[in-house]
């Protein structure tokens, strides 16, 4: 493909479906506000200014240090805007992302509705002056286990409307199981929200299977292992749940180890509604732009392809019809 070609795609507008808040968090803005509040976080970036983590587990610790100087409801919308300046700068022009009450206010709802009311109009501020519209998806966080994921439910719950779409679970998927978050899930589903959870990243496709029977989930976060049982890769593409694939979150954590070997390519041409989403770019060194040259690249995808990506997630988003619309045409999907 030629680099003329590869720009284009790169270029292209763009829907993004797996985007976790804090994790979108530029290092310098960390910085900043660590220096601002006087809190040492030295411990977390290496000498270029990236972060710093050895394996996922660690990215998760690293990950909540980080996430530890965002204290108030303006240092998020702060974020808020931040984070939207490098969807924009990407050609991002829908995008969901994971908000924890656990790190906004700790699952109190009154104080949720705070951090809530803080990040939504700054997205409102962004989505008039950058033109990208941002949709939150309330998300536990599963090794903190199932009771503190009642509390996060019960603020998605209370919450719920136009702008709060969904609820879902991101977290260490090797701790505990699915069908533990059920009541959650189940709060949530009845509040009127759409349903996502991280399941098949580390774990096998039981744990997709799970997430499906269990959780009845309408996406599933990364969903990859799956491939290790048609099985499951054929219940995906029959139910159409919708996979939120990270393909450089992927390589960079080393679930696979080149994005060669990873099954997006595979997953698709067998009928399963397949999205990209970059997860925490800043942590796993990606953007929007970076993730669809490096696919065009490797699997010689053509515009066609990136079609089909577009319309899956924009057919997948949560957002109310009215906006999947006006979303669609800006993403010039007839
Ligand atoms: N995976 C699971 N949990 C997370 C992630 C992730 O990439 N980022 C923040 N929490
Ligand atoms: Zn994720």
């Amino acid at each position: 493909m030629s680099d003329e070609a590869l720009i284009a795609i790169s270029k292209r507008p763009k829907a993004e479906l797996h985007l976790h808040f804090e994790g979108a968090a530029p290092p310098s803005f960390i910085r900043g506000l660590a220096k601002e509040k006087n809190v040492d976080l030295s411990g977390i970036f290496r000498e270029d200014g990236s972060y710093d983590y050895r394996d996922f587990v660690h990215f998760l610790s690293v990950y909540e240090a980080a996430t530890s100087v965002l204290k108030t409801p303006e240092d998020f919308a702060r974020l808020c805007t931040a984070v939207l300046e490098q969807s924009a700068a990407n050609g991002v022009v829908y995008s969901e992302t994971f908000l924890s009450p656990d790190f906004c206010g700790g699952g109190d709802v009154g104080a949720w509705r705070e951090y809530l009311a803080a990040i939504r109009e700054a997205a409102d501020h962004a989505e008039r002056t950058m033109g990208v519209t941002l949709r939150g998806i309330v998300t536990c966080i599963r090794h903190f286990g199932p009771e503190q994921a009642k509390s996060a439910a019960l603020c998605a719950a209370e919450t719920a409307d136009d702008w709060l779409v969904g609820f879902g679970m991101a977290g260490d998927e090797n701790k505990g199981k699915q069908r533990d978050f059920a009541y959650s899930f189940d709060m949530a589903r009845e509040a009127g929200l759409k349903l996502t959870s991280h399941a098949g990243e580390w774990r096998g496709p039981q744990e997709v299977r799970e997430a499906v029977d269990d959780l009845r989930v309408d996406r599933i976060g990364h969903g990859v292992r799956s491939i290790g049982d048609l099985a499951v890769v054929d219940m995906l593409a029959e139910k159409q749940v919708t996979l939120e694939v990270c393909p450089g979150s992927n390589v960079f954590l080393g679930v696979y180890g080149s994005l060669a070997e990873h099954p997006i390519d595979q997953l698709r041409k067998r009928g399963v509604k397949v999205t990209v989403s970059t997860d925490d770019p800043p942590f796993f060194h990606t953007t929007m732009e970076k993730e669809y040259g490096d696919l065009a690249r490797c699997f010689n995808w053509d515009a066609s392809v990136f079609d089909d990506l577009t319309r899956n997630a924009i057919d997948a988003a949560f957002c109310d019809d009215q906006t999947r619309e006006t979303i669609a045409k800006k993403l010039e999907l007839s």
